[in-house]
């Protein structure tokens, strides 16, 4: 029978080496493939376990098959998938109410991840300022390092070059400046600035996370001009730094705050959230999505909030912050010669590499999970640790361990 139109596809084994066969090659996963995941926990096909530092990208924030989000969805899946937006649903009407009332914004407009919720942040920002000032009005400014999805438009806001060659010609009036560079930011602003977009803790960029006074000028420099000031929070918002979105932390208030990631914590799902003034400015037929709001994602992300939405849960991310950056500097104490820094926010840390292992982040990586502890790095130069937010004092303890032994192997080797 030709493979093509065998129908017991289903049953037949497949393994890394599938992933070379048939699927694109954007990623270069890891040899093992997990199939099974609780909490921080994760084992892949030969039963080998895992402690899972990378939550997914800074997505599995209540860890994997959080039973409280499995029962929701599983009555949810039991009830009504979709709709298409001709019809609203009440997941997606209550989660609108309960994230309005938790933050600045008035309405929400939802998507299914981190590139579209920042795309629709950057046609909200061009369409209201091409309407209330005109045309000349477009200019978009970001940070350099910074990264804000992959569609066209977001990858040229990205300031990463290498995401953007060969993908030319480009949306043009998009600027960049240095991350935290105050005086760059105010030669930037001008006039003719429509949005000014920033991560308030950079994650792809190296876990950097940004200087208040620079967030504040941000703010004062899009007051002054007139340009919407954009935060995306699709990495660090949803209670990674320790608050519900890092604004909070940071005192200052953005006109449009994207989120996804960990709002649905692996059930797909980005929102962009605004004022009920900006939200105007997208009338009826000048944007939207097929799934957006759609009741499943919905139904997940409402039960995540409102788990993560507590004073003692978000008490608790900070105090396993400290615990894990001590543990981190106990490393950099304990192998100069390998780490020279910890930096970030919450749960989203950086462990920098010094300079004899300048470039070799990876190496890092690899090494701890053949230790079976699962990192992630940020660049060619810094580990990254991304682990739930609902991890205990133990799993940090023995993430600590296992990090050593992976450290000591590469050192002999
Ligand atoms: C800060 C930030 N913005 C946007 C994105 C893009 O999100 P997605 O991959 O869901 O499109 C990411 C993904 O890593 C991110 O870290």
């Amino acid at each position: 029978m030709n493979a093509k139109l065998d129908s017991t596809v289903t049953a037949r084994p497949v393994s890394r080496e599938t992933f070379d066969q048939v699927l694109v090659p954007t990623y270069a996963p890891a040899a093992m493939v997990p199939v099974r995941g609780a909490g921080l926990d994760l084992w892949d096909q030969s039963g080998k376990h895992y402690l899972d530092f990378t939550s997914g990208i800074a997505v599995n924030s209540l860890g994997h098959c959080h039973p409280a989000l499995v029962e929701v969805l599983t009555r949810q899946i039991n009830s009504l998938w979709h709709l298409g937006n001709g019809y609203t649903n009440e997941p997606v009407l209550r989660l609108a109410l309960a994230l309005t009332e938790a933050t600045f914004a008035d309405r929400a407009f939802f998507c299914n991840s981190g590139a579209e919720a920042n795309e629709a942040a950057l046609k909200l920002a061009r369409k209201y300022a091409h309407t209330k000032f005109g045309a000349h009005k477009s200019r978009i400014i970001s940070c350099f390092s910074s990264f804000h999805g992959r569609t066209l438009f977001t990858v040229s806001v990205g300031g990463q070059a290498k995401y953007t060659e060969g993908f030319e010609p480009l949306p043009p009036s998009i600027d960049h400046i240095a991350y935290n560079d105050i005086e760059a930011a105010r030669a930037a602003i001008g006039d003719d600035v429509c949005a000014v977009i920033v991560e308030p803790v950079q994650g792809e960029g190296g876990v950097v996370p940004g200087n208040p006074e620079f967030l504040k000028e941000l703010r004062a420099l899009c007051d002054k001009t007139g340009a919407l000031l954009i935060f995306d929070e699709v990495q660090c918002g949803m209670g990674r730094t320790g608050a519900l979105f890092a604004y909070m932390g940071y005192g200052v208030t953005p006109d449009i705050l994207t989120a996804a990631k960990a709002l649905g914590n692996g059930y797909p799902i980005g929102a962009m959230l605004t004022t009920d003034a900006l939200a105007q400015t997208l009338a009826v037929g000048t944007h939207g999505t097929t799934y957006g709001g759609n009741p499943l994602a919905a139904t997940v992300a409402l039960s995540v909030l409102e788990t993560i939405n507590t004073p003692a849960f978000l008490a608790r991310v900070k105090e396993a912050s400290v615990n894990t950056i001590a543990m981190l500097q106990g490393l950099i104490t304990d192998y100069p010669q390998v780490f020279s820094a910890v930096r970030g926010s919450g749960l989203l840390l950086g462990l920098v590499v010094s300079d004899a292992y300048k470039g070799r982040a990876k190496d890092i990586q690899k090494a701890a999970e053949a230790q079976g502890l699962m990192v992630l790095i940020a660049g060619m130069d810094v580990v990254r640790l991304a682990p739930a937010l609902i991890v205990s004092d133990e799993q940090i303890a023995e993430a600590g361990r296992l990090l050593r032994v992976a450290i000591d192997g590469l050192l002999k080797a």
